[in-house]
């Protein structure tokens, strides 16, 4: 799917659209929100439990940016966005005068994303394309049989790529849930079925960038994808 690339959206997407915005976690004014104290005490409690400095501050900045995004759509300041997490980990935005509107996050490599819709749910999941040498193995155990033959005679970076763009849906699909990849181990073949999602039009595939894989699942058809890529920190005040 080639998304349309949008600048700032205004508003909240229109039914049946999802707002996804990825940000370069490498970019110097998207480390920086890591400085502007707008993570929550629970946040910088998560934070101060990483193994490393590094850790920690890409932790900071991740929430941080989160933040920033949400308070996009609500028009009020990062600090003042409550959010909480839901009990298999899904963090959901507490509402502001009675409304509120599903997002979900994910990042890989350099990358963050945050994906954001009007329906009852969304999942979004980014991955960078990375060797697997087992991938044949693993999705004789976890992929159903239409997305293991999706596999079948290809070999190598072709069978890599491919492994890579199913299991990213599955991850997205495993966050639309909230309960996450423990739907894997308790076998629930169907909300992790990236066939029917997909030819339902409730999961889509996006490359912002060459060597990532970006799955966006909603629990209502996708009609657009509005791609967001900010290059400044200029939305965030
Ligand atoms: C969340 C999960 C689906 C993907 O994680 P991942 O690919 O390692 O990392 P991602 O960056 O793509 O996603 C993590 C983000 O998703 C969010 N998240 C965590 N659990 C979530 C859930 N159950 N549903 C939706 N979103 C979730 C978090 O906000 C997190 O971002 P943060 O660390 O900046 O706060 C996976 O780690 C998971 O299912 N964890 C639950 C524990 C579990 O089942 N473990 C067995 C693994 S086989």
């Amino acid at each position: 799917m080639n998304p349309s690339r949008t600048s700032l959206p205004r508003s909240l997407p229109e039914d049946e659209v999802v707002d996804v915005w990825i940000l370069d976690l490498t970019a110097p004014w998207c480390d920086a929100l890591a400085d502007r104290n707008i993570t929550s005490g629970a946040d910088r409690a998560r934070a101060d439990r990483m193994a490393t400095d590094t850790l920690r501050r890409r932790l900071l900045v991740r929430r941080s940016a989160m933040r920033c995004v949400l308070a996009h759509y609500l028009g009020r300041g990062a600090e003042a966005v409550e959010i909480v997490t839901a009990p298999g980990g899904k963090p959901v935005l507490v509402p502001v005068d009675g409304a509120t509107f599903p997002f979900s996050v994910g990042h890989s490599g350099d990358l963050y994303g945050v994906a954001v819709g009007t329906s009852k749910s969304i999942g979004f999941d980014i991955e960078r394309r990375r060797r697997v040498p087992r991938a044949e193995g693993i999705a004789s155990r976890w992929f159903d049989a239409a997305e293991g033959r999706a596999l079948d005679g290809l070999e190598g970076e072709d069978l890599e790529r491919e492994f890579m763009r199913i299991w990213t849906a599955k991850e997205a699909l495993a966050k639309r849930h909230g309960a996450g990849l423990r739907l894997m181990m308790r076998g629930d073949t169907e909300v992790l079925d990236t066939e029917a999602a997909a030819s339902g039009g409730r999961l889509r595939w996006l490359s912002p960038r060459d060597e990532y894989h970006v799955a966006v699942a909603s629990t209502d058809p996708i009609r657009t994808v509005r791609l967001v890529i900010p290059e400044t920190d200029e939305w965030t005040r």
